[in-house]
């Protein structure tokens, strides 16, 4: 199967909805790639694999190595690469380097970034020069050292008139799609309805372009359960499950049993 590529991502506007989850390891990629029109290597793989308190401290060599076990994985969704925390803020050089070496060395198709009006530059300078742009507005959260936390954002008129702005500015600097991220809804619909880019809704809206989710969040691997995210499964227990058998069988000496051994006599 051809793999999804951006223009046809962009076609989707306002059609059968785009659906995006997150993946960071090569069998993941595998088991969502069929079912998923993107696959996301989020920053947030900070915290889901690395253990980090938030995604400040996530570098371009994690981002590297877990975007091409992704690609690696997949062969139907687009994969779309987060740029991290201190990349591409100080310049469209800055990020013009580090976002070409996201796709030279993990294959990906895109990269995505954080920010609005201050980074329409960057997003013009990168996608007139062959790399394309996912956006992410509203809730952004490297910026939580200024946000102070990771509360709903645009509950002001004047906070909901900038995450607005914030969007047109950055589909009128060329990103492919945006990722409206922990937003009051009505904001979420009035920026679906007027950029002319699909929008991807987490914690945002059902009328957006299409959804995305933490995938581990959504396998109920993680327990944390913020208000935004659905459990579609209960890994969590799947795992302490079958560890837990594991453990008894090995102190009870019933593993490994017959099955599992080799002897002399076998023939292969
Ligand atoms: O890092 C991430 O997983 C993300 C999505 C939640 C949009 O940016
Ligand atoms: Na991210």
């Amino acid at each position: 199967m051809k793999r999804l590529t951006v223009p046809r991502i962009r076609q989707r506007k306002g059609g059968e909805p785009l659906v995006m989850l997150t993946a960071y390891t090569v069998r993941m990629a595998q088991l969502m790639d069929p079912h998923c029109d993107m696959l996301l290597v989020g920053d947030s793989l900070g915290q889901v694999i690395y253990g980090l308190p938030h995604t400040v401290a996530v570098t371009m060599e994690m981002m590297c190595a877990h975007g091409a076990a992704v690609v690696r994985g997949s062969y139907h969704a687009a994969v779309i690469v987060d740029m991290p925390f201190g990349s591409y803020e100080a310049s469209p050089e800055q990020a013009f380097t580090n976002a070409s070496r996201l796709l030279k060395e993990t294959g990906a198709a895109a990269v995505k970034l954080e920010g609005g009006k201050v980074l329409a530059p960057t997003v013009e300078f990168l996608t007139s020069r062959g790399i394309p742009v996912m956006a992410h507005v509203g809730l952004t959260p490297q910026a939580v050292n200024i946000l102070g936390g990771y509360g709903v954002r645009g509950k002001s008129d004047v906070e909901a008139r900038s995450i607005v702005a914030d969007a047109t500015a950055m589909a009128d600097a060329g990103a492919f799609s945006i990722v409206i991220e922990g937003v009051m809804e009505p904001i979420a619909i009035e920026i679906t309805q007027t950029v002319a880019c699909p929008t991807i809704g987490i914690g945002a809206s059902a009328q957006c372009d299409g959804q995305v989710l933490v995938t581990e969040d959504m396998l109920g691997l993680f327990e944390r359960t913020p208000k935004f995210v659905k459990r579609y499964g209960a890994m969590s227990k799947v795992v302490a499950d079958a560890v837990k058998d594991y453990a008894a069988d090995v102190r009870a000496r019933t593993f490994p049993t017959e099955d599992n051994l080799y002897r002399a006599d076998e023939e292969k």
